[in-house]
């Protein structure tokens, strides 16, 4: 794991050393833990707040080298915004602002974690550590030479001076392992293709094993045997055999229907026989985001031993042009035994997906699925990259992914699905074909899926948007986003875990 950050906690009347970081509010006030330990400094603050037109504004950075009137090398002063107070969201971003302007000086870190209004309750500071952590991720391991000036390859250790240590750290603990699992899901994405191939991935998958995570490997004589035509005719064009992998997590009651997520694993797309341009083409590596957030979704499940029984289920395959690869006219069979004619080689996800959904409503039959997968270049002409598109054919789920997606500011935007949507992707020779025609592209995707989940109740996150490449926020700044793995935790943690007693 990339990570340039280690968190501890330690009390709030701890002397800092190397860099302090310290809050105020749009009066410029300062906590009264914070006034003490600045003494004289504090006055430092104000004259510089003067000089640089510092307000205070929220996730705003005053940063002052060898303050006058304190012993350290730095001091940054994070603004909270308005005096009533930070929201819970807020946390997150005043750690990403912080992590930010970390840099090869920044070894030694304090954060005063206090308001003007006193102490950071446990869940914030929590939130703030979690910030840090997300926004000081940084993929460079295939980097030989770092930059001059540049913050690569340097372990900050920061400190969270914290009124109740024991608290703090508890609170922390869950969101620490839900942190691992986003960049665990980022990590996959940033990966190249030669080096993350369908076998590889499966590989991966499997360390979830030290977490207690059940983990089954398919390979292409089970999926044979399973009649899984639709991911096998995707897979058959490749060197590298495509694998499916089944990740299960049981911490809930004994017996108790699992609740199941579904990821898009096409470790590199190359369209197939109707093969893409090459503009942005290595882009295609990160294909497989929805098969990432799985992965990382149930490494914070299990870490954090989630009080919910999961299935986790990701179809891993390359998308290759080849003598062997499988030709738009092509007719296969889904393990559904549904017939699908197939028009363009490059609506592959949908091919993968079909057999992935369909084995799991029969083998598990879940409380729900949610299907993640970077399916259509048109849900960014829909939705651009801050959303992901919705698709469900149940309220109350729709309802929750909305709910918690703002919760976690990984937003979800509901589309339409219905009969005259669904007729334009029957076919004159098969049950269906692969694809629906120009318009409303990422719509007919999700049809195509619907066909899949056997009356199932169902959400489609299309994240093709979200997934990778989309602008560099307070909280990452890392192409492969690791979107998915908050909501969905979210999700589980506030509707679906059996309540600790
Ligand atoms: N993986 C792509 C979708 C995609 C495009 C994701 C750009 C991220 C960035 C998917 O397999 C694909 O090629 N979809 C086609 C479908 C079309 C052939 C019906 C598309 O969106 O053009
Ligand atoms: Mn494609
Ligand atoms: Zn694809």
């Amino acid at each position: 794991m990339t990570d340039a950050v280690k968190i501890g906690f330690v009390p709030l009347s701890t002397a800092p050393k190397g860099s302090l970081v310290v809050f105020c509010d749009d009066g410029l006030k300062l906590g009264p833990a914070t006034r003490k330990a600045l003494g004289a400094a504090a006055d430092t603050i104000k004259r510089a707040a003067a000089a640089n037109q510092f307000k205070g504004k929220s996730g705003s950075v005053l940063d002052i080298l060898a303050p006058d009137g304190i012993k350290i090398q730095r001091l940054m002063v994070v603004g909270t915004g308005k005096s009533d107070g930070p929201k819970a969201a807020d946390f997150l971003k005043f750690g990403g602002v912080t992590a930010g302007r970390l840099n090869a000086a920044s070894t030694a870190v304090t954060v005063l974690a206090e308001l003007p209004d006193g102490a950071m309750k446990p869940e914030q500071a929590a939130a703030l550590a979690s910030g840090l952590r997300l926004r000081a991720y940084k993929f460079d391991r295939y980097k030989t030479k770092k930059k001059d000036g540049e913050d690569a390859a340097v372990r900050s250790e920061i400190s969270l001076a914290v009124e109740d240590v024991g608290a703090a750290r508890k609170a922390f603990a869950p969101e620490d392992n839900v942190v691992d699992g986003v960049i665990i899901a980022r990590e996959l994405v940033n990966e190249p293709p030669n080096v993350l191939y369908p076998e590889e991935f499966a590989r991966r998958a499997g360390q979830l094993k030290k977490l207690d995570v059940d983990v089954e490997v398919l390979d292409v004589k089970a999926m044979t045997k399973l009649g899984m035509g639709a991911l096998l005719g995707v897979a058959q064009g490749s060197a590298r055999p495509g694998r499916m992998v089944v990740m299960r997590w049981d911490g809930g009651k004994r017996g108790d229907q699992p609740v199941a997520f579904i990821g898009k694993g096409v470790c590199f797309d190359t369209g197939g026989i109707s093969i893409k341009g090459a503009a942005s083409m290595e882009d295609m590596k990160g294909d497989m985001g929805g098969a990432a957030c799985v992965v990382g979704l149930m490494h914070a499940l299990a870490a954090r031993k989630a009080k919910v029984n999961v299935v986790g289920a990701i179809g891993l395959v390359e998308n290759m042009p080849d003598g062997n690869a499988q030709r738009p006219g092509d007719i296969v069979t889904s393990m559904s035994g549904q017939t699908i004619e197939i028009i363009n080689t490059d609506a592959e996800g949908r091919l993968v997906l079909a057999d992935v959904l369909w084995y799991v409503a029969k083998k598990f039959k879940p409380k729900f699925m949610v299907d993640l997968a970077t399916l259509t270049g048109a849900i960014m002409v829909a939705l651009g990259t801050d959303h992901a598109g919705m698709f469900s054919n149940n309220d109350e789920l729709a309802e929750r992914l909305i709910k918690v997606g703002q919760e976690t500011g990984e937003k979800v935007w509901r589309m339409p699905l219905g009969p005259e949507y669904d007729k334009l992707i029957d076919s004159q020779f098969a049950d269906m074909k692969n694809t629906g025609g120009r318009h409303g592209g990422s719509i007919t995707a999700a049809q195509f899926l619907q066909r899949f989940v056997d009356g199932t109740p169902w959400a489609h996150l299309d994240i093709a948007g979200t997934a990778m490449g989309a602008p560099k926020t307070d909280i990452n700044h890392s192409w492969g986003s690791g979107y998915g793995v908050r909501l969905l935790e979210r999700l589980v943690a506030d509707y679906y875990e059996t309540r600790k007693s």
